[in-house]
């Protein structure tokens, strides 16, 4: 049933407005221009056609089949237009329209529930942005409309934060496989959504923005989550850490915030990995996305400069990435690939004179020893090597070499770095403006890797 937000064959939207601005208007213009192949009915009882197509008075006069509906109409009307997509045949609903628990109106939320369950009508939402599925081409978001394709899944219970957050991964060059809006969470929920994208073969990593588990809901999230951590990585941003935050959750989306020792815990237990910060949820996403898993624990990290190696090896020494000290056979293959003065051990330092050569040869050498699973490559500006060249070589020699050992990148410099590093992203090569958040990333992989072999061999 569910599924159908992932395979529609058809998308119709109930309150298709023909004034530009509108949020009907607005959602039916991306699903057009974004460019959805299915079927599209624009649903007013006002108007014949809206931007160019034809209009339906209600989705029960559609000739053909309905898989999802959209509706954006004012809240009280919105009752009839779910059973209507019950008799339709509507497999989801997905309900955009505020003015229901979150402002007190509880009964009528209840009330589409209940029409929503007699029907066989799923309901997303209400109160929420919409959602898009990027591998067919659907933004049913009131959002902007070209939102980057890629493998990373976001689910979002803030409906503002999650409209900001497609800004930003549409700046970060962050590809989306799908976004959810789940607002009031009336019916689907975030455990619900997370299941249904462990099985979307286009999903690699789920992200969410999480306020709050509905109550009495808890232990149905542990144990679904759980078994969706499985399939895939999640990584969470929990709001309402504090004691004032969570009274903030309450007031906005009225989710029990309960103690955060017990989220923490609930997020172990489930094998959930916890971010901070949105900035850190999608670090660790987009190291899921693009990298292999982690082979195992061991870890080398190459640099050129001695001061982004120590930061680096104190960001894993503390975050329990474990570095290996090369044995006397691989010191002498790193002696080779770094002047004299360098530095072959962990970090093998390559000197601030190392060009893109040194890098390389010194990859090579860690790609071939069965002593390395991971790799973390720094770089720091000098005048001797410019990071564009740098990361095409990166580039270059990990598509040749079809290298599957986890790497994460942090180059260190001005524009030309960050130049550099989005090249790097784009070629599926993580890339970070600081060697703590690199590093940071790949401990979340390795944590997630061990969490998974533990619980498989339990
Ligand atoms: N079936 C189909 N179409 C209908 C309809 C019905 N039952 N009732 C009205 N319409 C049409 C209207 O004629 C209008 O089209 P038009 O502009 O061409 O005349 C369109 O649907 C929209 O209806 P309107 O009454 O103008 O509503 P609106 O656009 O002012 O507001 C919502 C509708 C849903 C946007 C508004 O009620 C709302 O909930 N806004 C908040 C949404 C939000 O923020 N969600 C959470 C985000 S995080």
């Amino acid at each position: 049933m569910l599924k159908a937000l992932l395979e529609p064959k058809s998308i119709a939207v109930i309150g298709a407005s023909r004034t530009p601005g509108k949020i009907g208007y607005v959602i039916l213009k991306n699903i057009m221009n974004y460019g959805y192949k299915g079927k599209i009915y624009p649903i007013n009882p006002n108007a014949n056609e809206i931007l160019g197509l034809k209009a339906y008075p209600s989705v029960l006069s559609v000739p053909e089949e309905v898989d999802v509906a959209v509706i954006a109409i004012p809240a009280q009307e919105v009752p009839k237009a779910i059973e209507e997509c019950g008799k339709k045949g509507v497999k989801v609903a997905v309900v955009i329209s505020s003015g229901f628990s979150e402002v007190g109106n509880v009964e009528l939320e209840e009330k589409i529930v209940k029409i929503a369950r007699e029907h066989g009508v799923r309901i997303l939402g209400p109160n929420i942005f919409g959602y898009a599925y990027t591998h067919l081409n659907i933004n049913a978001t009131f959002g902007p409309l070209e939102i980057e394709k890629g493998n990373i899944a976001l689910i979002s219970q803030s409906g503002a934060l999650g409209i900001a957050l497609m800004g930003w991964t549409i700046m970060n060059e962050i590809g989306l496989s799908a976004l959810f809006s789940v607002g009031n969470m009336a019916d689907i929920d975030v455990a619900e959504l997370s299941e249904l994208l462990a099985d979307d073969p286009n999903t690699k990593v789920i992200a969410i923005y999480l306020e709050g588990v509905k109550s009495g809901r808890g232990r149905e999230f542990v144990e679904k989550m759980s078994k969706v951590t499985m399939k895939k990585p999640v990584v969470v941003i929990k709001a309402g850490r504090t004691s004032r935050g969570m009274k903030a959750v309450a007031s906005h989306t009225g989710s029990l915030a309960g103690s955060d020792a017990l989220y923490d815990a609930a997020f172990k237990q489930s094998g959930i990995i916890r971010a901070s910060t949105v900035e850190e949820m999608f670090d660790i996403a987009r190291a899921f996305a693009q990298q292999p898993l982690p082979r195992g624990e061991n870890t080398i990290i190459i640099t050129n400069g001695g001061g982004v190696g120590v930061l680096a090896t104190d960001a894993a020494e503390l975050s329990g990435v474990k570095l290996i000290e090369p044995s006397q056979n691989l010191i002498n293959a790193f002696k080779q690939t770094m002047p004299w003065f360098g530095s072959p051990r962990n970090p093998v330092d390559l000197t601030g004179q190392a060009v893109v050569d040194n890098y390389i040869k010194a990859l090579k050498v860690a790609v071939e020893s069965p002593e390395i699973d991971n790799i973390v490559i720094l770089y720091c500006r000098t005048a001797i090597l410019d990071p564009r060249d740098l990361a095409k070589a990166i580039v270059e020699f990990y598509e040749e070499n079809k290298v599957n050992k986890a790497t994460v990148i942090s180059f260190v410099g001005g524009q030309d770095t960050y130049d550099a590093m989005k090249y790097l992203n784009r070629h599926n090569l993580p890339s970070y403006p600081s060697p703590e958040r690199a590093v940071n990333a790949l401990s979340k992989m390795i944590w997630y890797k061990k969490f998974v072999e533990h619980k498989t061999r339990k």
